[in-house]
């Protein structure tokens, strides 16, 4: 596994992380058992991962609880990265919600605390950044992230920031959709923030899964797309063979190669491997350039995330709840 630095905080991070929406045992069908998914992350961790997500979201904070176990363990090495819901990042519920997810993942404080997705234009958002910021001065949290948001809202949220910056983005990013390149990365790049990449392998399309089975899988359209990308998948056979591995490992290296730090989920620990070993592959620049080539046109996709600006928090928090969590 390949090491380096988490943006301006001085950290220093595995290039591949683990993502745990699937310990949550919502979304993603009944196909593993609670023990693959503990075993899945602590091999993934045994094999050098040292950054894993969740959410309070996930199983309505059973990933979080379910982290706890293997956090005892392995604290010291990892980063653990958690986010606020979108309906609950507001100055008035913001620390309320941070004390419940420290309390679940039973940690002293949480590394890196991100705003799941841009709240409700009715949010005061400097009120929020103020309430983070005291977060981290009360040694809740360590850096304040943030998931979903287009480089508009970024730049209006960073303004607001008086202490301390934002360290992370985290965004739908993989071989099939790529609008973050248009400009939010670059502007990342440019200011030293890291962009945490979801869904990596696509949800499991980029593994040359193309049937949406779950719950998860259902609410992505990227599997659509991959089941026309023919001339994508017979790139990526072409390179698995060259380089002797999965499509999804190339799909995770290229990830990697374009500087961003993916987070494969994963269901069981044969799955976590081979996510894991990813981050020992460096693909050839001609080969970066082949896939960069045959997936321009998913550059101009349109990035999501305009639905939780305008529907109220509380509109927000009836429906996950009514759901109980994703
Ligand atoms: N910030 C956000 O809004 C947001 C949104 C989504 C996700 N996330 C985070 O990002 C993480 C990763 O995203 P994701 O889980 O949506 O998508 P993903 O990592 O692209 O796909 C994960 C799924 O792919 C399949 N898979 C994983 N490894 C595999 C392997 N080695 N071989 C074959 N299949 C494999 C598994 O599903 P099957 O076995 O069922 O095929 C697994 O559940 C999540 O866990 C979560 O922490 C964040």
């Amino acid at each position: 596994m390949e090491y380096r630095d988490f943006g301006k905080t001085g950290e220093k991070v595995s290039v591949i992380g683990i993502g745990a929406w699937q310990a949550g045992l919502k979304s993603w069908g009944k196909d593993y058992t609670l023990k693959d998914v503990i075993d899945a992350i602590k091999i993934s961790l045994d094999y050098g991962v040292s950054l894993i997500d969740t959410a309070e979201i996930y199983g309505n904070g059973r990933s979080e609880i379910v982290l706890s176990d293997v956090l005892k363990e392995y604290k010291d090495k990892v980063l653990i990265a958690t986010k606020v819901a979108g309906y609950n990042a507001t100055p008035r519920s913001v620390s309320k919600a941070a004390e419940r997810s420290r309390r679940r993942l039973g940690v002293d404080v949480i590394d890196i605390y991100q705003v799941h997705w841009p709240p409700s234009i009715y949010t005061d958002l400097c009120g929020l950044a103020k309430e983070l910021e005291r977060l981290v001065d009360r040694g809740i949290i360590r850096y304040i992230g943030v998931s979903n948001f287009d480089l508009q809202i970024l730049i209006k949220f960073r303004e607001c920031f008086r202490k301390y910056d934002i360290v992370s983005n985290q965004m739908q990013y993989n071989l099939l959709i790529r609008s973050v390149e248009k400009d939010l990365l670059p502007y990342m790049k440019r200011e030293n923030m890291e962009l945490i990449a979801w869904s990596p392998i696509a949800k499991g399309a980029l593994a040359g899964k193309f049937k949406a089975d779950t719950m998860a899988k259902k609410m992505d359209s990227v599997f659509n797309r991959a089941r026309k990308a023919h001339k994508l998948f017979d790139i990526l056979r072409s390179l698995s063979d060259k380089y002797g591995c999965k499509m999804h490992q190339i799909a995770l290296a290229w990830l990697v190669s374009k500087g961003a730090i993916p987070i494969p989920g994963a269901k069981r620990p044969s799955q976590a491997i081979e996510n894991a070993q990813a981050g020992d592959l460096k693909l050839d620049y001609d080969d970066v350039k082949l896939l960069d080539n045959v997936t321009q046109e998913y550059v101009y996709i349109k990035m999501g995330g305009i639905m939780s600006r305008i529907i109220p928090n509380w509109l927000q928090k009836i429906a996950i709840s009514i759901l109980g969590g994703v």
